[in-house]
């Protein structure tokens, strides 16, 4: 695989005014977000649903791709279409989830590292050749006190620069996603040096593992308080906090930066994307690769009536959609 043909994936994941939608739940997660609208968690349901997802029309104005998991990427349509081959010929390029979960991490208590690198070669290869185009891996990183610890924040970035090795010579575009959770009361200031410590470690690994930064994709957390922290920080500070850590720490030669939701409400993820957009003078594309801001309303919809009401739920897709395609541009007239 040529460095051009995975620049030019991970430019077109970018590209002006799109994003990602992340419906790369595990069997356990989706059992989870299923639970809460009282749906059952079976095989045919979670095919069912993310076929609503998929075929929402018109979704490639603004997604260029879509994050699968093990299971998606091997179910088809009702008609028989697999799901990779329907999103290619829609203009939707497959990506697909290829860690296998954050575990306890030995010796740090409240820590996780994220694991997967075992047997991955021929797992990049077959999803591959099952039409994948780019993987994500997600490293979990927990604030609390005394953590996150260096060996936390080494050990994952360590995991990921070798994922991200791999996926290259397999032909894929990384995704790297270091994950500072939100949970917790600390406040914006720790977010943020705990956000700048994990991307320096993550790119310090990435060129000791010979990584290619033209084909690979960063998706960041926000520089954000704290769930549980009395003072919330506001749309400015979130965007102002966040620009500058990135600039501080990510490379301009990446294609571009993309956010996770990680628990905001769907209108918080969009302000603050939109409001870093608005400042200007990015180095890269900063875009959305929302899992629960793009989905939460389709999926309460969808669960009153998965038959009946399949339009109704896709038009949400596609107005979050193309919300968070303004806000990717800095034109979200909140
Ligand atoms: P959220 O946007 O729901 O945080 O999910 C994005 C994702 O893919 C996390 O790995």
């Amino acid at each position: 695989m040529s460095i051009e043909q995975l620049a030019e994936t991970a430019q077109a994941m970018v590209a002006p005014g799109k994003g990602i939608i992340a419906i790369d739940e595990s069997t356990g997660t989706i059992g989870k977000r299923f639970a809460s609208v009282g749906l059952e968690n079976t095989e045919e349901n979670r095919r069912a649903y993310r076929e609503m997802l998929l075929t929402t029309p018109k979704l490639n104005e603004h997604i260029s791709g879509a994050i699968l998991y093990d299971e998606t990427i091997r179910q088809s349509t009702k008609d028989g279409v697999p799901f990779a081959k329907y999103m290619a010929d829609h203009g939707i390029i497959p990506g697909i989830k290829v860690d296998k979960g954050a575990h306890a991490l030995a010796g740090c208590p409240g820590e996780l590292v994220t694991e997967g690198l075992d047997g991955l070669r021929e797992r990049l290869q077959e999803y591959y050749k099952l039409g994948a185009r780019f993987a994500k891996w997600r490293a979990v990183i927990n604030i609390g006190e005394s953590i996150p610890s260096g060996t936390c924040i080494e050990s994952n970035a360590h995991a990921l620069a070798r994922y991200a090795a791999l996926c290259q010579e397999c032909g894929l575009v990384p995704m790297v996603e270091p994950e500072v959770i939100m949970d917790g009361d600390h406040d914006i200031e720790t977010c943020y040096e705990v956000t700048e410590a994990t991307l320096r470690s993550l790119f310090d690994a990435l060129y000791q593992q010979n990584v290619l930064l033209e084909g690979t994709i960063l998706k960041a957390s926000m520089v954000i308080s704290g769930k549980g922290c009395e003072e919330q920080a506001d749309v400015e500070e979130v965007a102002e906090s966040t620009v500058m850590c990135l600039k501080s720490t990510v490379p301009a030669i990446l294609p571009g930066v993309v956010f996770l939701s990680g628990g905001q409400t769907d209108e918080q993820s969009t302000a603050h994307l939109d409001a870093m957009n608005q400042m200007g003078n990015l180095p890269w594309p900063l875009s959305f690769s929302y899992g629960r801001a793009m989905q939460q309303a389709a999926l309460k919809l969808w669960a009153k009536d998965t038959k009946a009401n399949i339009a109704k739920a896709q038009q949400t897709v596609y107005d979050r959609a193309k919300e968070n395609g303004l806000a990717a541009q800095g034109k979200w007239n909140g």
